[in-house]
């Protein structure tokens, strides 16, 4: 388990959070296996009925950690974590509501397109810098962005790494509401309270369908995590992690 990932329980309300503020919330491989296992445990238990995941104020998420893809890159580490956290995205029997203030990149963007519901405050910034990190998009995003907001505008975020502010990401239909960030909190555990006092079972019932088949949505993730892994052990990607890693601020 990790430090940094904060769950918490309220009724029928499990929150998790991401805290890891000095590192704007970049995900390590321990934050994503406590993130999985709060999913899925809260799928295993009756008495919780929506997940809200959220970050700290100005940092939703940095993405996956750097220093990790690096470590992948030059050969010393194996596997990508966000791989659980993805899975129990997917596999999420419970409904999930994202709460995003700030930051949102990589992961921290495409892990909302598997929620049923996000809420972004006015400084919410989405954005997938794939291509420029010589990588390509992961977690189905290459799957499910163009279904949700049409191809250009997915290629636009997702290939050519353009961010899109709160309400670009509200008229892509990637957020419902946008709200001032001192509103955020009780916006998301309000939509929650929604969710979770609607009956269970209709709900669940009601997701299966909108969602469809979590195959194709499976497969499509092995099939970018393949060209992912290969693309992180490319020059491109290496030159443009080494470069994260050494800047000069
Ligand atoms: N992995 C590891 N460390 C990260 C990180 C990441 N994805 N994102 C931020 N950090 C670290 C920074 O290295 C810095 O650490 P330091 O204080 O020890 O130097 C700290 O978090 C604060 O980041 P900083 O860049 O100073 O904040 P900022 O507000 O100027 O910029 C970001 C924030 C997120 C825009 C910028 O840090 C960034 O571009 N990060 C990389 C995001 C990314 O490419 N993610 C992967 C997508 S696939």
């Amino acid at each position: 388990m990790s430090e940094h990932i904060i769950i918490t329980d309220d009724g029928p309300i499990r929150t998790i959070q991401m805290n890891r503020p000095d590192k704007k919330n970049a995900l390590t491989t321990e934050m994503y296996e406590a993130m999985a296992e709060g999913i899925r445990s809260a799928g295993a238990s009756a008495a919780i009925r929506c997940v809200v995941i959220k970050g700290v104020p100005g940092a939703f998420c940095a993405g996956n950690d750097l220093h990790e893809f690096l470590a992948v890159a030059r050969g010393g580490q194996h596997g990508i974590g966000g791989r659980m956290l993805i899975n129990a995205l997917v596999r999420s029997e419970r409904p999930l509501v994202a709460a995003v203030g700030g930051i949102a990149v990589g992961i921290g963007t495409t892990m909302c397109l598997h929620c049923d519901h996000v809420v972004a405050s006015s400084d919410a910034r989405f954005s997938t810098p794939f291509a420029s990190l010589g990588l390509v998009p992961e977690a189905g995003s290459s799957l499910l962005a163009p279904r949700l907001m049409g191809y250009q505008r997915a290629f636009s975020l997702l290939g050519m790494a353009r961010p899109l502010d709160a309400a670009a990401a509200q008229a892509a239909g990637l957020v419902n509401t946008v709200i001032a960030a001192d509103q955020l909190e009780a916006a998301s555990m309000q939509a929650a309270r929604e969710i979770a006092a609607l009956p269970p079972q209709a709900v669940a019932e009601t997701r299966r369908l909108l969602r469809g088949s979590a195959d194709d949505v499976l497969a499509r993730i092995d099939e970018e995590l393949t060209v992912f892994g290969a693309r992180l052990k490319s020059d491109e990607a290496r030159a443009a992690l080494e470069c994260f890693i050494n800047r000069k601020r």
